[in-house]
């Protein structure tokens, strides 16, 4: 008979940075015997609005084992200009970070917002994303960064997408976080050259790379907001607390107004015990923090990344399509100056 899982010892030496998510290994079994759960409650399946036919009086939970909100719809802007804006940060790779600052930001364009988004990662991955080619791309964020006669207009291409740009990246931007060392004001190079982006857009989202290195910091000195993507699994419950020390340490010393947007679980399966476990951990962690709108695993996102374009143009109706449409209610709800 196997025991419970334990995620914690033989997965490196970090591992006691978390508390273990599951219970540790049953001892023998004794009759009578009751021992205290460490886990302390078992999860209650939540009743999930898409699969539930609500009472009039019924509390229907989320995913995220809370009460569902009612979201507003956007108002129309009439005018476009001062931007927010929000970086998509996580030192973890792959945790939809990328996925995230494109299909948002497509969809805060539907509901009529101007947006820009910025590659900041030298892999490039938003630009490939939205179907451009590293080697056709002549001048990137890279120029915009170190050479002071490159300016956003020379920069800036469309995505595809209508109302959203594209600040685009390739591998040349690794050189930039050693050039950018030795610069008077490196932490504030991204944001004197986005200053001039404010006022054309309503929205600018930021795509950092997988580390918590001078070009991240770089996005969270320029930004307003930070939105910290997590997929729903127990490794990326660990180190959320140094994203949340470095995250911190910049709104102490170069950025007074940056704010945790909120924290976005994705690459969700309702369906498993463990995807359950580590959402509520989530809301334990985070509280409200953590947005309503839950981001479920589905191949779509793959294969809307192979055809270059946001999930909302390549399967409209898709539930992955609603769930990013809904992320943007949420985030124009939290920050109605977006
Ligand atoms: N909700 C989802 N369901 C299924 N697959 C997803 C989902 N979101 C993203 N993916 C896929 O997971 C992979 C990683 O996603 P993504 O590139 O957005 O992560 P990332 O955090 O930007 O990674 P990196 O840290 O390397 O930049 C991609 O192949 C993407 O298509
Ligand atoms: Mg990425």
């Amino acid at each position: 008979m196997t025991g419970p899982r334990d995620f914690g010892a033989p997965f490196g030496s970090a591992a006691s940075e978390v508390p273990p998510l599951l219970r540790p290994p049953a001892p023998p079994e004794r009759p009578g015997s009751e021992q205290p759960l460490q886990f302390r409650t078992r999860v209650q399946e939540p009743v999930l609005v898409d699969e539930a036919v609500a009472e009039p009086d019924e509390v229907v939970l989320g995913p995220t084992g809370r009460p569902m909100i009612d979201l507003p719809e956007p108002r129309p802007v009439v005018t476009h200009g001062n931007a927010r804006i929000i970086s998509m940060c996580n030192q973890k790779g792959g945790v939809g970070k990328t996925t995230t600052t494109i299909n948002l930001g497509a969809a805060l364009a539907e509901y009529g917002r101007k947006v820009l988004l910025v590659d900041f990662d030298p892999q490039g991955s938003l630009s490939v994303g939205l179907g451009l080619s590293p080697h056709q791309i002549d001048l990137t964020v890279y120029n915009l960064l170190m050479q002071r006669d490159v300016t956003l207009e020379d920069v800036i291409v469309p995505s595809g997408v209508p109302g959203m740009d594209l600040l685009p990246s390739n591998i040349d931007l690794s050189a930039a976080e050693v050039q950018l060392v030795h610069e008077v004001g490196r932490e504030q190079t991204l944001q004197r050259v986005l200053a001039p982006a404010i006022e054309h857009y309503d929205v600018i989202l930021i795509d950092c790379q997988p580390s918590l290195g001078l070009l991240t910091v770089n996005a969270l000195t320029a930004s307003d907001g930070v939105l910290i993507p997590l997929e729903c699994e127990y490794f990326a419950l660990r180190g959320v607390a140094l994203l949340k020390t470095t995250i911190d340490k910049v709104q102490e010393r170069l950025n007074p107004k940056l704010k945790v947007e909120g924290v976005l679980g994705t690459m969700y399966d309702g369906r498993t015990l463990h995807g359950r476990e580590v959402m509520q951990r989530l809301v334990e962690a985070w509280g409200d923090t953590v947005f309503h709108t839950v981001i479920r695993r589905t191949i779509k996102f793959s294969d809307s990344t192979v055809a270059g374009e946001p999930i909302t143009s390549y399967a409209s109706t898709s539930g992955g399509a609603e769930a990013y449409r809904q992320l943007a209610k949420e985030v124009l709800d939290r920050c109605p100056d977006a």
